[in-house]
């Protein structure tokens, strides 16, 4: 786990455990914009998947994540499929922090390009 320097002192960034699928799928539930996954779906993106994955921790609570795949067929691009920061978090950077940490993982070296899906109404997304 890393720390994050400008964010709470007590907030922690690193990949996920397969333990961290039940807290994807509250998060996934309560957070408008966002399809939820199946418990499976969200336990093969934290074992498969982890390292294009990275997950925001306080006191071991899950309050935000960034889930990311490269593109079968064209590996050097990693497809950003869901991101949240939980509401007290938001505006304060850490989406832009997680996105920065992920990508200068060792996992991540050789991405050139990011893609995402997002609807016209999604803003801050
Ligand atoms: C989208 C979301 C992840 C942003 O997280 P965040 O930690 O607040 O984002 P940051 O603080 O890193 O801000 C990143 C940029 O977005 C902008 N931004 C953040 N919230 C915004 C909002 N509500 N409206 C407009 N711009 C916004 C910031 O100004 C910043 O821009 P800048 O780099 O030009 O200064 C968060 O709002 C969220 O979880 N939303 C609900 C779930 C969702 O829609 N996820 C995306 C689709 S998968």
């Amino acid at each position: 786990m890393v720390r994050s320097h400008f964010l709470p002192s007590t907030l922690e960034l690193g990949p996920p455990t397969d333990l961290d699928a039940f807290a994807f799928q509250e998060l996934l539930t309560t957070t408008p914009f966002l399809f939820n996954n199946s418990l499976h779906c969200n336990l093969l993106q934290c074992t498969h998947f982890a390292d294009t994955l990275i997950c925001a921790k306080e006191a071991n609570q899950l309050v935000a994540f960034i889930f990311g795949y490269r593109i079968p067929t064209r590996p050097d691009t990693l497809f950003i499929w869901q991101t949240i920061v939980t509401e007290p978090y938001r505006g304060q950077g850490l989406a832009t922090h997680m996105l920065q940490t992920l990508l200068r993982c060792p996992s991540c070296q050789d991405i050139v390009y990011l893609e995402v899906t997002i609807p016209n109404s999604n803003q801050a997304s």
